[in-house]
């Protein structure tokens, strides 16, 4: 075998991925990947106009053409009881009304869709969407943050408030000072796979939908509430899911549009995006322009600080995101404010995005703690460390736990922090310029609730069940590793089985919760599969009747005597001996109701090397360490993965991804992977992940916190202080492209 492709040298540590061969051998069905009998394919068409009403729609060139089953625009569009009911789907959890597809002839951001085509092959559906023709009335419309900025009126309420800790202006009058202004432009998900929704109703009350979702159980509530369906009339299905990073947490008005259209032909439908519509419905990055000041004593203790975030959302909805919360928890300042301000544009609505809210605030603050550390000559991470919340600053509860410091030391033991030469433009490589960098990135450690089913077959096979769906981080090999490590069990006898509404319900896969949510469920479900295996052992000769679950060991399958190894049994006798057919169980985990009086965070340090071409202005990521606190790791290689993965997104963040609108049209410009960049493989080095691994002891019984946010926020102001180490110019407009480093 090719050892370039694959390294059988490198020891596999731990367990690889239970679907990881599924997924490469091409055995693993996506959503769009069900071919049912008789299916039809629809395509969106979507406005050319950015803001204003459809005047005219003609359909009819588009009806007659070969293998068209059907069009639906706002003209002829099934009414959706949900959408006047104010249960609309496409509300999600923002303010506003939310697109509801095909329900009037309002328009509210180029690409917005007018019309569905269904036709009987893709190709055909393809060809009559490009024959649809709309006359509309055009309003001015406004895509422009900067503009808005300076014209327009940002949204007001509660949550856009000022918000001050302590004094407000105390930065001000500090003896060191950094002030600055930082944009990032729209970032957009792009998973390799499309967005695609297949349907099937199997009866008037009753569909099955095929869906990318990082949550089955909250599509199917979209879905009921939209149609008016009862939980059993609406199956929903996501064995597999090829990438979302927060795109696939809404039930978008695309997949309404499509469970609409199979209803309308009679007949199965497949609806895939493109993926020049996939940078304008399923949500992005919002644009973001954010100042930030910072104030300290010489000695490095911060006196003040003062973040104001502006950013984007739509006309329609109000979609807001924790942009400034970093700056208020992450160091413990007496004096800080901060003010959080959207404005509504003639846009589609942005949506979570990895890291949503804190990969764009930790940006200025982090790049702004750096450019303190050199204004006070003392090094970036000392100044942090001097820093240090030891308790939440914001309310002074103790934390679950906390092991920034030992991620600090950690990442930089591992990354040779010490080799850095504290002056920037001082580190050469041959004729490129050398930049270390680094950076701290914090996401709050959730814990929802979830139920599981669990049933230890006749054969010694664990099987478990839960509506969850995984987009990625490697859910079920998690769970098969705590389940297998709790119930002595080899992970080839572990099953875990998701992506299926009718499960016991499961989490919604987002806030990096998902191990600390189903992962306990899975821990409570071993201790009682274990208690009742206790029970049944009771019928075997071999233990007394006074065994129970506290004077056994589980392992390797059997169950040994603790006073008495000598005894023992294996499961499946176990269960023979007490005439069992299987022992099945429902396991339900919630929160922990201690965790009031505590604050939860996952912690992450960035730490990067880049090279710096003096000429063409080209950065190169060179080395990346990504030290990380996030509780106990559960499966350490899809844990390293899973930070990797990251990295991969940061590195796009920090040099690359730019999404563009030409706000004289209102109009996308670089919808398409040649014109947005995303990293290739010759763009990412090496990546090293390494984990504190200590467990949290309140947040859930298996110790574990959250690392799919983290293992991203911070990156690009690593990458920013790396340039500025390397070059000694602070660039903070994002992406850092040569032009930038150049100019
Ligand atoms: Mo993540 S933004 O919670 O998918």
């Amino acid at each position: 075998m090719d050892k370039l492709f694959f390294d059988t040298d490198t020891p596999i540590a731990d367990l690889d991925r239970v679907d990881g061969k599924a997924k490469v051998t091409g055995a693993a069905k996506y959503s769009a990947e069900y071919d049912l009998q008789g299916l039809t394919y629809g395509v969106l068409v979507g406005s050319t106009t950015t803001k204003g009403t459809i005047a005219a729609i003609d359909t009819k060139t588009a009806e007659r053409a070969p293998g068209v089953l059907a069009v639906i625009t706002h003209l002829n569009a099934q009414k959706i009881p949900g959408y006047d009911e104010g249960k609309n789907p496409a509300k999600g959890q923002t303010g506003g009304k939310g697109l509801r597809i095909f329900n009037d002839n309002i328009i509210h951001f180029n690409g917005q869709p007018i019309a569905l085509v269904i036709a009987d092959t893709f190709e055909r559906a393809t060809y009559a969407a490009s024959l649809i023709k709309a006359q509309y009335n055009k309003d001015e419309q406004h895509t422009s943050l900067s503009e808005a900025m300076k014209t327009g009126n940002p949204l007001e309420g509660d949550r856009y408030k000022e918000n001050i800790r302590g004094e407000k202006d105390a930065w001000k009058s500090a003896a060191v000072k950094v002030e600055a202004t930082y944009t990032m432009p729209i970032q957009v998900h792009n998973p390799m796979e499309l967005h695609a929704t297949t349907v099937r109703w199997d009866a008037d009350d009753k569909v099955t939908v095929w869906e990318k979702t990082q949550g089955v159980k909250s599509t199917q509530q979209s879905i009921m509430q939209a149609f008016g369906l009862e939980e059993k009339g609406v199956q929903v299905n996501a064995q597999f899911v090829g990438g979302g990073f927060g795109s696939a947490l809404r039930t978008w008005p695309h997949a309404i549009a499509a469970v609409m259209g199979a209803k309308k032909v009679g007949r199965p439908l497949k609806l895939v995006l493109t993926r020049p519509q996939m940078f304008m419905m399923v949500g992005y990055r919002p644009e973001a322009v954010q100042k930030i000041a910072i104030g300290a004593n010489s000695d490095g203790k911060l006196v003040g600080m003062m973040h104001e975030a502006n950013a984007i959302t739509s006309t329609y909805e109000s979609f807001n995101e924790g942009v400034v919360g970093m700056t208020r928890q992450l160091y413990a300042c007496p004096n800080v404010t901060t003010k959080y301000n959207i404005y509504p544009l003639d846009v589609s609505t942005p949506t979570w995005m990895r890291g949503p809210g804190e990969a764009t605030g930790s940006f200025p603050l982090e790049c702004a703690l750096d450019e303190l550390a050199y204004a006070l000559n003392i090094d970036p991470i000392e100044l942090r460390k001097r820093n240090y919340a030891e308790t939440d600053p914001e309310n002074g509860k103790p934390y679950s736990s906390k092991f920034l410091k030992e991620a600090y030391e950690l990442g930089a033991d591992k990354f040779g922090w010490k080799d850095r030469t504290p002056q920037p433009k001082m580190m050469k490589e041959g004729e490129w310029q050398v930049g270390y960098g680094m950076s701290t990135g914090i996401f709050g450690a959730f814990r929802g609730e979830a139920k599981l089913a669990a049933k230890l077959l006749a054969d010694g096979t664990l099987v478990m069940q839960s509506a969850v769906s995984d987009s990625g981080p490697g859910t079920a090999t998690a769970m098969v590793k705590i389940a297998s490590d709790a119930m002595g069990l080899p992970t080839g006898k572990v099953r875990f089985e998701l992506g299926d509404s009718s499960f016991p319900p499961g989490p919604t896969q987002g806030g990096s919760s998902t191990t600390a949510t189903l992962g306990a469920a899975v821990s409570g479900a071993c201790v009682t599969l274990k208690k009742k295996l206790a029970e049944a052992a009771k019928s075997s000769s071999v233990f007394g009747a006074d065994v129970s679950m506290e004077s056994l060991n589980f392992i390797k399958g059997e169950v040994l005597l603790k006073s008495d190894d000598s005894k023992h049994l294996s499961y499946v006798d176990v269960l023979k001996a007490a005439n069992l057919p299987a022992i099945e169980i429902t396991e339900a985990s919630g929160r922990n109701p201690e965790m009031q009086n505590y604050s939860a965070y996952s912690y992450s340090v960035h730490f990067v090397k880049v090279l710096v071409h003096p000429l063409t202005g080209v950065v190169r990521i060179a080395r990346v360490v990504t030290a990380a606190d996030a509780g106990t790791i559960v499966s350490e290689k899809t844990a390293a993965s899973q930070m990797k993965g990251g990295v991969v997104g940061g590195i796009g963040g920090a040099l690359m991804e730019e999404g563009v609108i030409d706000h004289r049209y209102g109009r996308w410009v670089n919808n398409n992977f040649a014109d947005y960049h995303v990293p290739v493989h010759a763009d990412v080095p090496d990546v090293e992940a390494y984990f504190v691994n200590k467990p949290d002891p309140v947040l859930n019984p298996v110790g574990s916190k959250g690392m799919g946010e983290i293992a991203l926020i911070g990156f690009a102001a690593a990458v920013a202080n790396a340039v500025y180490h390397a070059t000694g110019k602070r660039i903070r407009e994002l992406p850092i492209t040569p032009d930038k480093v150049l100019g």
